[in-house]
Formats: structure tokens, C-alpha cells, sequence
């Protein structure tokens, strides 16, 4: 049994939105399940806990916040050494940089070698579980997943399918895509506490064989994950209408393919049509709303407004290298910052809306627990949660700790860490399935 003093954040999992608990002087207490992995036993005010567990040692981190794990809902790690590469859009972006640099991780040496440095990366920024994309070479594959297992991680990854438009180095072939999805969901899918995604890279890089083999994998596995990509940027959207003119919409060509489930985490939806949202709702799959990336390559805002009228489920993601930051709070900063505008992706005008400081922090933690089927797993305090936790110190920076002191409320005094915090405020990461704490600092 293990113990954090500290102050605690954290949200009931299973809540369709923030219903946060907030305690100042808490105690967390920890303790490992028959697999090893450590989970939450005790959670609340330290004066109430710290009486019913006497004599479990503390480590006393007052003045810090320990909040749950941050949860990135679409990233591809083989990007991280293209992140800030800049481009005229989306279709320049992938083609310029992403597919060369992908092609690399067809050499496994250099794939553990990213690998290595992304899940450095993530743990410096305070993010415990991610849905990753690999490229489409195996090997890229194998090189997170046996890291992240080293590491204890709770972490989903897959091999991207792209067997059509996609230059020589990428392209995959339709046959051998399924045939070698089919064989790492089997190896990795449910291996301690890591998870497979099958990931068609969007529909205009797959077959229609290959988006119905994908979705015939989808519903002979249905606790594995789906993500893609849908509705991210105006060119795209029309040269998906180009080669799919039958379907309704973008997100009704995966609809057709039997690739909208729960499980199913979606990058962008900027572009989606009307209908989409009930398609999404009644469907299950979620949006993994990506705004850094969305800033950074052009491609538009998110409308947060029509999302939460159609109450579908979404969170939050870096799609880092689109998106420009590993940091956590910098996504959420970013989030607020395109709720407030007061203009649609295409354009027209919309209502701005002010996203609140712990509905930011459950988009990024239980809320994205939540899109990836996994509420009361990961991404939360409460008692029985998977112990995978960050310790924040929000006098980081000179600036931080003076803009912290003159909070007036809880709602405030986040807020400032979320629109002033980075990586520097992530003091310490818990991962609950290793056997040593990592420390930052
Ligand atoms: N659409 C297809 N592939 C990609 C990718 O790698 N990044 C982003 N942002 N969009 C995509
Ligand atoms: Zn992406």
C-alpha cells in the first residue's frame, strides 16, 4: 500500500460530463490487484482517510495538485520528428512531410528508437495512456507496444491501413494489411494492459476492400478500437465526395463499412454535415477533437456548440505532429480558445461558447476515458481506478505562482494553470502497472 498527500482532483467516470470532485488537503491511497497493477483503494479528505489507513506511509505533497493521468485521444507517434513542419494544408502536409518520415519506421531500429523518445515525451507532459498511430509497417507497431508494456502503460496503438493513394515507402497492400492487423490485435490486444486500434488512415487512402475487410475486423473484435480520420479539412472533404459520390456524407462512408461503433475515436469532425451528429450520436463512436492541430494546419474550428447539443461523446487529443504540442494543458487552452470563436470551420457564423475550466480537464481525463470505453479503468480518482496519476505544482514559473495565489476559486485557480502551465508544472508521473514511480524532477 502506497499513499500521495496532496491536493486531489478527479471526476466520477461514469458521468456523461464533468461532476468533479475537489478536495484541498486529500490523501489517495493505493494498493496492487492480483495482476500487480496498482489501483486506487482510498480516495478523500486526508483527515478521513488517512484515519481509516493509519499506518500506510505518506508522501507528502501539499501544495501540489494530483490529478488523474492525462488521456490523449489521437496522436501518431512516428510524427514527432515532423511536428511544426509547416505546409499550405492538410493534403501539401502529408505528402511533403508525413509520408517520407513515416516510411522511416519500416526499419525497426529506428521505429524503438521514436518509440523510446515519444513515450519520454508523453510522461514529461503528465499523458499515462494514449490512442496511438503506428505507420503501416508492422514493425512500427511492435516497437510501442513492447515499450509501452515495459513501461507498465496503459496504451492502444495500431498499424495504419493505407493501401491506395499513398506514396511507395507507405502504401500497404490490401490482402496483407488485414492479414497483418489481424495477427497484432491478436499478439497485443488485451497483453497486460495494452489495447489494439484497427486504423484506416482515412477514406481516401483506402480500398473499398480494405475499409470492408477493416470493418469485418471490427465486428469479429469488438473490445478492439477503431480510429481514423473524417471531415477534417475542405479539400479533403471534396475529394472524399469525388471518389465516394453514393455516400451521404464523409462519416457516412464508414458508416457503410461497419467502422462506427463504440470504441471508434474519430479525428477533427470539423467539416461533418447535419446528419452526422445523430449518425455519431446513435452510433457511439466518439470525436477526438484536436485543436492545436486544427490551429496549426489550417483546418478550422471545432463547434463545440452543435457537439454538445448533439451530445455525442468527444475529448481531447494532441495529433501531435499536426498538432504542435505534447502538452496536455496546452490542448485544453487551445480548446477554450477556439470555443471562443465565434466562427464555424466553414466559415459561417456560430455562437461562441466558454468552455469551464474542469470541462476542459474531463475532456482530456474521464471524459476521454469515457470515448475509449474505458470509464472507471483509467482516467480517474475514484476507488478502484487503474492508479496511473500526475503530481502538478502550480508554482512551476514565476508567473504561474503569482497568477495561482490571486485565485479566488477552484474554477479560477485552474484555470490559470491550464492557460499559463506546461510541461514544466508536471512534477511527477504514476504509472500503475510499473514497479517504480517515475519522477520528473
Ligand atoms: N489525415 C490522414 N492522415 C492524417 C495525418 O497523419 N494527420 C492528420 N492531421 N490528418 C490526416
Ligand atoms: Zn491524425
Amino acid at each position: 500500500m502506497q499513499a500521495w498527500r496532496a491536493s486531489l482532483l478527479w471526476f466520477d467516470p461514469h458521468a456523461d460530463g464533468p461532476q468533479a470532485h475537489f478536495e484541498h488537503d486529500g490523501l489517495l491511497v493505493t494498493a496492487p490487484d492480483a495482476a500487480g497493477v496498482q489501483r486506487v483503494l482510498a480516495v478523500g479528505a486526508f483527515a478521513a482517510v488517512r484515519a481509516a489507513h493509519p499506518t500506510v506511509p505518506v508522501r507528502d505533497h501539499r501544495g501540489w495538485l494530483l490529478a488523474p493521468g492525462f488521456i490523449d485521444l489521437h496522436v501518431h507517434y512516428p510524427q514527432t520528428d515532423i511536428i511544426g513542419a509547416p505546409a499550405e494544408g492538410l493534403l501539401p502536409w502529408l505528402q511533403r512531410y508525413t509520408f517520407p518520415q513515416e516510411a522511416r519506421l519500416a526499419d525497426a531500429d529506428h521505429a524503438h528508437a521514436v518509440a523510446r523518445f515519444f513515450l519520454d515525451e508523453m510522461a514529461r507532459h503528465g499523458v499515462t495512456t494514449a490512442l496511438t498511430w503506428a505507420t503501416s509497417h508492422p514493425a512500427s507497431v511492435e516497437a510501442l507496444l513492447s515499450q509501452a508494456q515495459a513501461r507498465g502503460l496503459r496504451w492502444i496503438a495500431g498499424k495504419v491501413l493505407q493501401d491506395r493513394h499513398s506514396p511507395d515507402g507507405v502504401r500497404d497492400d490490401t490482402e496483407t494489411s488485414l492479414r497483418d492487423t489481424e495477427v497484432l490485435l491478436q499478439r497485443w490486444h488485451g497483453r497486460g494492459r495494452l489495447g489494439y486500434a484497427i486504423t484506416p488512415r482515412f477514406a481516401p487512402s483506402c480500398s473499398d476492400a480494405q475499409l470492408r475487410g477493416a470493418g469485418e475486423l471490427a465486428a469479429r473484435y469488438p473490445d478492439v478500437w477503431i480510429q481514423s480520420h473524417v471531415a477534417e479539412q475542405v479539400d479533403e472533404v471534396r475529394w472524399v465526395r469525388e471518389l465516394y459520390p453514393h455516400d451521404r456524407s464523409y462519416l457516412a462512408v464508414y458508416e457503410r463499412f461497419g467502422l462506427l461503433r463504440p470504441r471508434a475515436v474519430y479525428g477533427h469532425g470539423i467539416y461533418l454535415e447535419d446528419d452526422d451528429w445523430a449518425l455519431l450520436r446513435h452510433s457511439g463512436a466518439a470525436i477526438a477533437v484536436a485543436p492545436t492541430s486544427n490551429l496549426f494546419l489550417g483546418s478550422g474550428f471545432f463547434d463545440y456548440a452543435a457537439a454538445r447539443a448533439a451530445g455525442i461523446v468527444l475529448g481531447l487529443a494532441s495529433d501531435v505532429g499536426g498538432g504542435m504540442s505534447f502538452s496536455p494543458l496546452v490542448t485544453m487552452r487551445m480548446a477554450y480558445t477556439v470555443g471562443r470563436a465565434a466562427v464555424r470551420g466553414d466559415g459561417k457564423a456560430k455562437q461562441g461558447v466558454s468552455l469551464e475550466p474542469l470541462d476542459l480537464w474531463w475532456q482530456h481525463t474521464a471524459g476521454a476515458a469515457r470515448a475509449l470505453g474505458l470509464a472507471g479503468t483509467v482516467g480517474s480518482l475514484a476507488p478502484g481506478s487503474e492508479a496511473d496519476f500526475v503530481l502538478l505544482d502550480p508554482a512551476a514559473t514565476p508567473l504561474l505562482a503569482r497568477r495561482c495565489a490571486q485565485a479566488q476559486s477552484l474554477a479560477e485557480w485552474l484555470f490559470a494553470l491550464i492557460m499559463l502551465g506546461d510541461d514544466r508544472a508536471v512534477r511527477a508521473v504514476h504509472v500503475a502497472g510499473a514497479a517504480q514511480q517515475h519522477n520528473l524532477t
